[in-house]
């Protein structure tokens, strides 16, 4: 039966994948962490959780330290919550430690000390995500269930070519459906473990070993030369842009500056007066969204003098790290200036000390490109 999704568990089916992978895991994988040869769910989830966000390298000595002060759930659970952070302080993510206690807790409330094998049983307790229920469930039970990490997405997303952001909710789906139908019938622990160690030993994000990889004949991303691009990196949000109309008035060698609010961008600083109440808006085919009425700039010249000319100048495009800012500038050309006592925010600035003048970046290289120009 076809499910109502766009791929059927038929479709993912391929079973060359585990046994290539699980026949690897035998001969190449890790065998002797602190955590292997045990189907103890206690010290086997213990495990799950630290390495959630630790590195292995970092886990092995907490775990063992751990141990040593709660060698048992029963101990864990009846320990103050402090004594737990305590023993975790240095490994991060605390809440990660306050739901290990908890989790603990609820075990021996809910399940009298035993973990149960099932894995949604599993991914109900706190800390334990639906990919920390199937590992703990497959390493302590042999139960088949599929884990999802992100040395996992990478495998899948190289193996089987996935060209689309893992990250985005239809391919984390689609991931999983593939993650399950790829589960072997024998052999989950190894299958796991071999997924886990070629994610960390061989098919590492930079410089993957594909010469020692079992996949390497029927990896996608290998084959076509894209180790490097898979799996997709997150897409990049379009940075939103802004419009400004800034007005470039010149009086008797001088430019009128305008200091900036105290917060926001160019807090403080001297700039370009801007067309106060005018939406400045993108330019469209060739038409000049932010030409302005003549009456609008005499509105706005007005209270600094009589103006003579003007000229729309070419617009600017300044990049900042979160936004654009398109500047569409007019010079104008004023025959005579005025400065009234209500206008203390404004100075006029001869031109000749544009140089050594406290601007913004962008403004000062317009105001030195194209208010020298006649
Ligand atoms: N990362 C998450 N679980 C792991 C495990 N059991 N062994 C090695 N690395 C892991």
């Amino acid at each position: 039966m076809k499910l109502a999704v766009e791929f059927a568990r038929e479709d993912f089916h391929d079973p060359d994948f585990s046994a290539t992978l699980m026949a690897w895991q035998k001969q190449h994988g890790r065998h002797t962490l602190p955590w292997q040869n045990t189907r103890d769910a206690y010290l086997i989830w213990l495990s799950e959780i630290m390495l959630q966000q630790t590195q292995v390298s970092a886990v092995i000595g907490y775990y063992q330290r751990f141990l040593q002060r709660f060698p048992d759930l029963a101990s864990l659970a009846a320990a103050p919550v402090e004594e737990v952070m305590a023993q975790w302080s240095g490994l991060g993510y605390y809440t990660r430690a306050r739901n290990l206690h908890k989790c603990a807790q609820r075990v021996v409330a809910e399940y009298g000390g035993v973990f149960p094998s099932d894995p949604l049983l599993l991914a109900d307790l706190p800390g334990i995500g639906r990919s920390t229920a199937a590992a703990i469930a497959a390493f302590s039970s042999g139960r088949r269930a599929a884990i999802m990490d992100g040395n996992v997405k990478r495998v899948l997303a190289r193996v089987y070519g996935v060209d689309t952001y893992p990250g985005e909710r239809k391919t984390e789906e689609m991931l999983w459906h593939r993650a399950e139908a790829l589960l072997p019938e024998q052999g989950i622990e190894s299958y796991t473990q071999g997924l886990m160690d070629m994610g960390a030993t061989l098919c590492t994000r930079s410089k993957p070993d594909c010469a020692r990889c079992p996949m390497q004949p029927r990896c996608v991303a290998y084959n076509t030369g894209r180790t490097a691009q898979l799996p997709v990196r997150k897409p990049k949000k379009a940075s939103p842009e802004k419009h400004a109309i800034m007005l470039l008035m010149i009086a008797n060698g001088a430019v009128l500056l305008e200091q900036r609010p105290p917060s926001g961008i160019w807090g403080g600083l001297l700039s370009l007066p801007e067309l106060a109440g005018h939406v400045a808006a993108p330019e469209e085919d060739g038409h000049d969204a932010n030409a302005v009425e003549d009456s609008e700039l005499l509105r706005a010249v007005e209270p600094f003098g009589t103006m003579e000319s003007y000229e729309r100048l070419n617009t600017v495009i300044h990049v900042f790290t979160h936004y654009k800012l398109h500047i569409a500038p007019y010079r104008i050309t004023l025959a005579q200036r005025r400065m009234m006592a209500a206008q203390s925010a404004y100075v006029w600035l001869p031109l000749a000390q544009l140089g050594e003048a406290a601007l913004p970046a962008p403004i000062k290289k317009l105001l030195l490109e194209l208010a020298g120009s006649p």
